[in-house]
């Protein structure tokens, strides 16, 4: 983990590398960073600038060596952030992203980086603080892989520092920077979880890592409960999805107590699919080997509980996670099965592929033994949410308003957004069965919404909200891989909007 530390521009320790990110508006217009760090070398930002060298553009940068006291300067460029907030937020985060990439490349071990500043505002460093430690920590993480040839070499990096004006800003800075890095390592452990190959990490693996975690945190104790407790506890939806695997299915229950005021918990489900063939109902080929990640669900609520315990949040929240695998086999449960829920409720099983609702479902009633005063769950759930919002939004489904608009706030301060999505009786309707209470399915049209209408069943009148992860929790192509999303949603709003 790397070390980063806000510090007074008069306390500056000497370091490999000087990150200078700068606008490309006039230099009348510079902050009182970027005059100190022209003055140190002898304004050559300033000339390199009126040369052309250098524009300040948005993604652009530029490497002088031994140029200011024998260290080299690295310039980003930041371009002209826009008086709109997300607008701005992103430049900035663009900017983070830039100098991360290209402040690695260099293999410096020590860096000292000079940010733009605003107004001396307190808020201003905070959410820098955390753009600037997000970038870094994003930029730092390697894909576990089984490579024998071409590994990626070991970052070199250790240390950053982001040099500050000597006044309070300076706290509100080291305040953002502490709650992203606290919030790294469980985004670290959520990708390391979901970038593993099924063939490692089974329900099995994801419950002993949970149990790894209680170890290492004391504030975190871990329940894992095996496929005669599942059985006791009349999960017959979950037990269903299962039954075609010859791995066990696991119920894993986290608990975090951070909050001494005896206040009732937060719970988060996560889905713990470690694959996803579809079961009977067996998914086209193409891309298969990506449904490995459709226990991200599962991995980003193991993560938050991390970063809370690392954090020392003070919150008391558990998370409850199913997990199994769904696999074709003589065993396994077929369309037009009829299973009964731990809730009393029957389920007609018409499409073995819609397994993610059937685990959760049994998980979310479970989950209120634990008398949550709002109920959260994380599942890579439709191929429909994919297509209706991509990557950029999680999709979000609450019966409760002030939930939902805290976790869109969250997620804009956390810049892990999601978006909201309508839930309602005219969308339960398309869930009817002619054997049972609800069929598993509700047709072509709205698969996002049904699936988030079919869980709403199991959750009574608790303020309970639904994350669908499905286009936001991992890369294709190239980058395939995961991308921690949205541990950083979750963690801001159970640490800050309590
Ligand atoms: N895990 C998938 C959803 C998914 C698909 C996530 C593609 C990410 C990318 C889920 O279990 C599933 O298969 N859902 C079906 C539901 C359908 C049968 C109603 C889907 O979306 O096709
Ligand atoms: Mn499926
Ligand atoms: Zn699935």
């Amino acid at each position: 983990m790397v070390d980063v530390k806000a510090v007074a521009l008069k306390k500056l320790a000497p370091s490999d590398l000087w990150v200078v990110v700068v606008g490309d508006g006039e230099s009348k217009k510079w902050g009182q960073v970027a005059r100190f760090v022209d003055s140190q070398c002898q304004g050559l930002i300033k000339t390199l600038m009126r040369d052309g060298d250098f524009s300040g553009k948005a993604g652009e940068t530029l490497l002088i060596p031994k140029a200011v006291h024998s260290q080299a300067l690295l310039l980003v460029g930041l371009g002209t952030p826009s008086s709109k907030s997300l607008e701005r937020q992103r430049s900035y985060r663009q900017a983070a992203h830039t100098a991360a990439a290209a402040l690695l490349k260099t293999r410096a071990q020590t860096a000292t980086l000079f940010w733009p500043s605003e107004d001396h505002d307190d808020h201003f460093a905070y959410t820098q603080g955390r753009i600037i430690t997000d970038a870094l920590c994003r930029a730092l993480y390697q894909v576990p892989t089984r490579k024998a040839q071409g590994k990626s070499k070991p970052t070199t990096l250790k240390r950053v520092h982001v040099a500050a004006l000597e006044n309070a800003s300076l706290q509100a800075l080291q305040a953002g920077i502490d709650l992203s890095l606290g919030t790294a390592a469980g985004i670290k452990t959520a990708k390391d979880l979901a970038n593993l190959p099924g063939n490692v990490c089974t329900p099995s693996y994801l419950a002993s890592e949970a149990q790894r975690l209680a170890r290492q945190y004391r504030s975190i104790k871990t329940t894992v409960h095996d496929r005669r407790a599942i059985e006791r506890l009349k999960m017959g939806a979950f037990l269903a999805v299962a039954q075609g695997s010859a791995q066990e299915p696991k119920l894993i229950v986290m608990e975090y107590h951070g909050s001494k005021r005896a206040k009732a918990p937060i719970v988060l489900v996560g889905k713990g699919i470690t694959f996803d063939t579809g079961g009977i109902s067996l998914k086209d080929p193409s891309a298969m080997d990506e449904m490995k990640f459709d226990m991200s669900g599962a991995a980003t609520v193991i993560g938050t509980m991390q970063a809370l315990a690392q954090l020392k949040a003070d919150v008391n929240v558990v998370a409850v996670v199913p997990t199994c695998e769904n696999m074709p086999d003589g065993k396994a449960v077929k369309p037009g099965d009829v299973v009964t829920a731990m809730s009393g409720l029957s389920i007609e099983i018409l499409n073995t592929d819609a397994e993610g609702r059937l685990i959760l479902c049994d998980a979310l009633h479970f989950a209120k033994r634990f008398k949550p005063r709002a109920l959260i769950d994380v599942a890579t759930l439709t191929g429909a949410c994919v297509v209706a919002l991509g990557g950029p939004v999680s999709g979000l489904f609450s019966n409760n308003d002030e939930l939902a608009d805290e976790l869109l706030e969250a997620g804009v301060r956390s810049g892990d957004l999601a978006w909201r999505m309508p839930i309602g009786e005219e969308y339960t309707e398309m869930l009817k069965s002619n054997f049972a209470d609800l069929g598993n399915i509700g047709g072509r049209e709205a698969g996002a919404v049904t699936a988030a209408c079919f869980l709403w069943k199991f959750v009574d009148d608790i303020p309970w909200a639904h994350l669908d992860i499905a286009g936001s929790a991992w890369l294709g192509g190239a980058q395939k891989g995961s991308t921690g999303r949205p541990v950083s949603l979750l963690v801001d709003y159970l640490t800050l909007s309590q």
